[in-house]
């Protein structure tokens, strides 16, 4: 019999008691990730204080296994909206999202996201919520989240519509201020949260740029 450590035990313990968790289980949503998307989208940064993510949306979602932002995403779009989902990780099919399984990081997965998003090309909302395979290694840990948030962001940059949103996962670490700097170059509106599903342990938030400027800035 495999003997778990004390502290898997304890992360067992905790992910079944875990009110959001449960929440998931009970509103068939994959992943308790889910309610950080739904309370990121509720922010009233669209313009005159509209959400900035609503139907008829095209959207792609970066690091969506198992799916949770995918099924929120979909709600949201409806019927005339597109959802295109990437993850390195296989994920089950899910009705309204096109899936395609590969690294974010490479040539193939990026040409593969630009077929998919194309005729139109326009996107009007890149999630990312990507994050590396944590080693323990703070500082090695810190600069892989840093190098998909800054791939993500300049992605962004080149298939936003303008007016466009991005919410991109940050880990505070020495890149972060840098992060938003350039953010704020490209986006009118620059919010930095910790949605409630958040754990306090973690050291992600979430960066929320609205109003794509549109062309490339000097960054
Ligand atoms: C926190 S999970 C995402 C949870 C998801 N948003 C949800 O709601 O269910 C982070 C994901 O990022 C993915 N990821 C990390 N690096 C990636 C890369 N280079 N390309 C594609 N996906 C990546 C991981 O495989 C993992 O599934």
């Amino acid at each position: 019999m495999v003997k778990r450590r004390p502290s898997s035990h304890r992360w067992l313990r905790e992910h079944h008691s875990d009110p959001f968790v449960l929440q998931a289980r009970r509103e068939g949503y994959r992943s308790r990730a889910a309610f950080k998307l739904t309370e990121i989208a509720s922010l009233p940064l669209g313009n005159n204080g509209k959400p900035f993510l609503g139907p008829g949306m095209t959207v792609v979602d970066l690091g969506s296994a198992p799916g949770g932002w995918s099924q929120v995403a979909v709600g949201l779009v409806g019927d005339r909206g597109r959802v295109v989902a990437m993850d390195l990780l296989s994920m089950p099919p899910l009705e309204g999202v096109v899936f395609i399984q590969a690294d974010f990081l490479g040539e193939e997965g990026l040409q593969l996201l630009t077929r998919a998003i194309h005729p139109s090309g326009r996107v009007d909302v890149v999630l990312s919520d990507m994050a590396p395979n944590m080693t323990g290694i703070a500082a090695a840990d810190q600069t892989r989240g840093e190098l998909l948030a800054e791939a993500a962001h300049d992605f962004a940059r080149l298939v936003l519509a303008v007016g466009g949103a991005l919410v991109v996962k940050l880990f505070q670490g020495p890149g972060f201020h840098e992060t938003v700097r350039r953010a704020r170059l490209d986006f009118e509106r620059v919010k930095v949260v910790k949605p409630k599903a958040s754990r306090d342990r973690s050291a992600e938030q979430y960066l929320v740029g609205v109003g794509f400027r549109g062309g490339i800035s000097e960054q």
